[in-house]
């Protein structure tokens, strides 16, 4: 029995199968609770976590990945700590990318992006996602089983963020072996997986150095052009290297995120034979039921903010330099905000109000692009793949399974789900 009083939440194996146990224990002694470790606070209520989220001058986003690892590389000093930040913040981890800057650097980073993933472009993106569903769906169904993380959803968000930066097809097989995105055993031409996949950010740099530079150099009709003549909102023009770390930062963020509720969905769907009914009866269902799987199974397990100055969250002190730490997965189940938290209902009204996708200036810009990758899936595996069950040879039975999760606090997803289905090709 762990003790929840002592338990290492960043560390302790006993927390990553079912983290919801402990959050509730926190959440019920207060919603904005300092931890033993790290002096963390960690904030389980909904509209705590709220008001964190929407304060990006009071709450950083300096230490939004880490939190509390490394340690600081300065001393708390003075009652405002936002000069600190400033000057130090090039030796904290992933400085260099939009989701630890604050305004207004986080503004001109995001103005890129935002550049990028217009209405238009996303329509474009899921025409290709319906062609990329089917041939994914292709490659395994017949077989009538699949480790599906493998199979399907790894390769399938994986490819969806490469479309959306307008990587070409005839180099998105390059790209799904170089970032490890491949069926297990699969060798695809003559590239070396394991020398790519031993650093694929590095890969994946080179990779849109190479395109940025090229499209700045002879531009075409196509996305990356864009991507590579976008100027900041004052009309300069960024350098190669800031434009490359938007798009890679974009397959760090992307991909693993949707990979993982992907997974989510499958289980519920192989889980849960009523459910899964449901949805063939009636498909204008998959819309809450894409929402309620984000509700529960939030894949960014934790987030981190820095309080800049003494402050109250809730009615909670909490004093400059303290890590604040967000856990979605715990507010989509504040009882507060959602009846019944612990349920998955197809029949819930606020369904939409789930923070999976964080709230305040750095919202998740690839919320929509999630949601109808999401929505496509469920389509094309419900009409290709009939009566899907969970392997019981590798989960055992129905009310004693065994899933797998990844041993991570930043993350909440399975490692593996290995499901029987009848093909429907
Ligand atoms: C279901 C899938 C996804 C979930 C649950 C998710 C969740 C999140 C969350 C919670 C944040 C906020 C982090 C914070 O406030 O510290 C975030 C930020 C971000 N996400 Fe997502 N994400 C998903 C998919 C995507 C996709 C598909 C893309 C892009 C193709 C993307 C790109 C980003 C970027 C660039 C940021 C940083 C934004 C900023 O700092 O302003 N995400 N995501």
């Amino acid at each position: 029995m762990t003790d929840f009083d002592t338990v290492d939440y960043f560390t302790d194996p006993a927390l990553v199968p079912d983290p919801h146990p402990y959050f509730d224990y926190l959440r019920a002694q207060c919603p904005v609770k300092r931890v033993s470790q790290h002096g963390v606070y960690a904030v389980t209520g909904y509209s705590e976590a709220a008001e964190v989220l929407r304060d990006p001058a009071l709450f950083s986003s300096a230490v939004a990945v880490g939190g509390p690892f490394p340690p600081l590389p300065f001393e708390i000093e003075g009652d405002d700590i936002t000069g600190l930040i400033a000057e130090h913040r090039a030796k904290m981890p992933m400085f260099e990318h939009m989701v630890t800057m604050d305004p207004p650097q986080h503004t001109a980073a995001r103005s890129l992006l935002n550049r990028l993933l217009t209405p238009a472009r996303l329509k474009e993106n899921e025409e290709f996602m319906w062609r990329l569903a089917d041939r994914q769906l292709d490659e395994f169904v017949a077989d009538g089983r699949c480790e599906f993380l493998a199979a399907y959803a790894k390769p399938f968000a994986l490819l969806v963020v490469a479309d959306m930066l307008g990587v070409p097809e005839s180099d998105h097989e390059e790209f799904r072996v170089a970032l490890g995105a491949d069926r297990p055993g699969q060798r695809v031409g003559a590239l070396d997986k394991e020398s790519l996949a031993s650093n694929p950010l590095q890969w994946l740099d080179e990779k849109f150095s190479a395109y940025i530079s090229d499209r700045r150099e002879h531009p075409r009709d196509d996305v990356l052009t864009s991507l590579a003549l976008a100027k900041y909102p004052d009309g300069s023009t960024p350098e190669v290297v800031d434009v490359v770390r938007s798009a890679t930062f974009l397959f760090g963020a992307g991909q693993e995120t949707t990979a993982k509720v992907l997974g989510a969905v499958m289980r519920i769907l192989s889980d849960r034979p009523d459910i899964q009914q449901e949805l063939r009866d009636d498909r204008s269902k998959i819309q809450v039921f894409v929402e309620e799987t984000l509700r529960m199974d939030a894949p960014v397990k934790s987030g981190f903010r820095l309080a800049t100055r003494d402050t109250t969250v809730g009615d909670v002190e909490v004093p400059v330099g303290s890590v604040v730490m967000f856990c979605p997965g715990a507010v989509n189940r504040d009882p507060q905000r959602f009846t019944e938290p612990h349920e998955f209902r197809l029949d819930r009204k606020n369904f939409r109000e789930h923070i999976a996708f964080g709230r305040g200036v750095h919202t998740c810009p690839g919320g929509p692009l999630a949601r109808v990758e999401l929505r496509v899936s469920v389509e094309r595996i419900l009409d290709r793949m009939l009566d899907i069950q969970v392997d019981e040879q590798y989960h055992g039975p129905p009310g004693d399974r065994d899933y797998r999760y990844e041993p991570t606090f930043i993350l909440r997803g399975l490692s593996d789900l290995h499901i029987t289905f009848t093909p429907n090709p």
